[in-house]
């Protein structure tokens, strides 16, 4: 047993205590260190994002840093869904009829995203996908274009700005819900989702427990969302420049 299972076992015996007329709860890591530290840093690059997107101009160079690091952090989570601790799979929460029933009917008794919010979640980070693609090839027609604009035609890239403009105004609506959802649940049902989004810890009803990602699929979806940030920046097509030309002497003879 490593270190952070004797913690978890430890916490779990803690809270097993249990009352007479409560359910019986366990203490479990719902959310793992590299969920939490995903969120919070999309957070603060969706925030870049939008301001310097909205404030244009000089502020466009930022603007394209926080968008590739929005490609390496959406690589990362989505690589995370299929490798990284059990609640933060996508199998773990992909919402299918019969949960979305028993949640309408309040008898689903998981935990993680409900079959509500896991909706949510899968929107948001498809649109912050596409968002982010699309603001790849854009060109603003003033003095900024993103870093893969070379590789299509001018009618094409202009129709993705046209995408990437339009997509913000539907990433704000959907962010917007995101937070009023999250304020309802602290708020009205009693249940602070916040804490456990900063802490890591639940608690949850007793027999349900969470695993944590290995080192392996750590070091893997770090990788890969690098090589995404280093394809996405236009590195891997930058031609090289060409050699210098000796300069010719006209006047040069004998
Ligand atoms: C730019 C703003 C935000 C973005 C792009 C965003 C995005 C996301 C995403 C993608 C998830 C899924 C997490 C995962 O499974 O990896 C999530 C969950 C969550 N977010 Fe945010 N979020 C934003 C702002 C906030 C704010 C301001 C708060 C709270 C004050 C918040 C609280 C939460 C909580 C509590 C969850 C877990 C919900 C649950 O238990 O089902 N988020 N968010
Ligand atoms: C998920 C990541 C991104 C978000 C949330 C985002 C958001 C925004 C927003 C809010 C705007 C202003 C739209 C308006 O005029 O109302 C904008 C414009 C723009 N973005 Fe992004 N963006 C992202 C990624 C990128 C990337 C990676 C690039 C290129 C490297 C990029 C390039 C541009 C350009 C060129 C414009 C100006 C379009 C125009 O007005 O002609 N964006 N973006």
């Amino acid at each position: 047993m490593n270190f952070q299972e004797a913690i978890e076992v430890a916490h779990n015996d803690e809270a097993q205590v249990g009352f007479e007329t409560g359910p019986v709860l366990t203490r479990i890591r719902l959310w793992d260190l590299p969920t939490r530290i995903f969120h919070w840093s999309l957070v603060a690059a969706v925030c870049v994002a939008v301001i310097t997107g909205k404030l244009g101009g000089a502020w466009m160079e930022i603007h394209g840093k926080a968008g590739l690091t929005i490609v390496g952090l959406v690589t990362f989570r989505i690589v995370w869904g299929f490798v990284g601790s059990t609640h933060a799979r996508f199998l773990s929460f992909v919402p299918t009829p019969s949960k979305i029933v028993a949640y309408l009917k309040g008898r689903w008794q998981g935990v993680g995203h409900n079959p509500l919010g896991a909706f949510s979640v899968l929107a948001l980070l498809g649109l912050l996908a596409v968002q982010a693609s699309t603001g790849l090839f854009t060109n603003d027609d003033i003095a900024f274009t993103g870093p893969l604009n070379v590789l299509i035609d001018e009618t094409l890239a202009a129709r993705l700005t046209g995408l990437h403009r339009q997509l913000a105004n539907g990433l704000l609506i959907l962010l917007a819900l995101h937070i009023v959802a999250i304020f309802f649940y602290v708020r009205f049902k009693k249940d602070n989702l916040v804490k456990p989004m900063v802490t890591g810890w639940k608690d949850v009803p007793a027999g349900q427990s969470a695993s944590k990602g290995g080192p392996v699929a750590l070091m893997l979806s770090l990788v890969i969302a690098l090589a995404a940030v280093y394809v996405a920046s236009g590195q891997p097509f930058k031609k090289p420049a060409p050699l210098p030309v000796a300069p010719t002497n006209a006047n040069a003879g004998w």
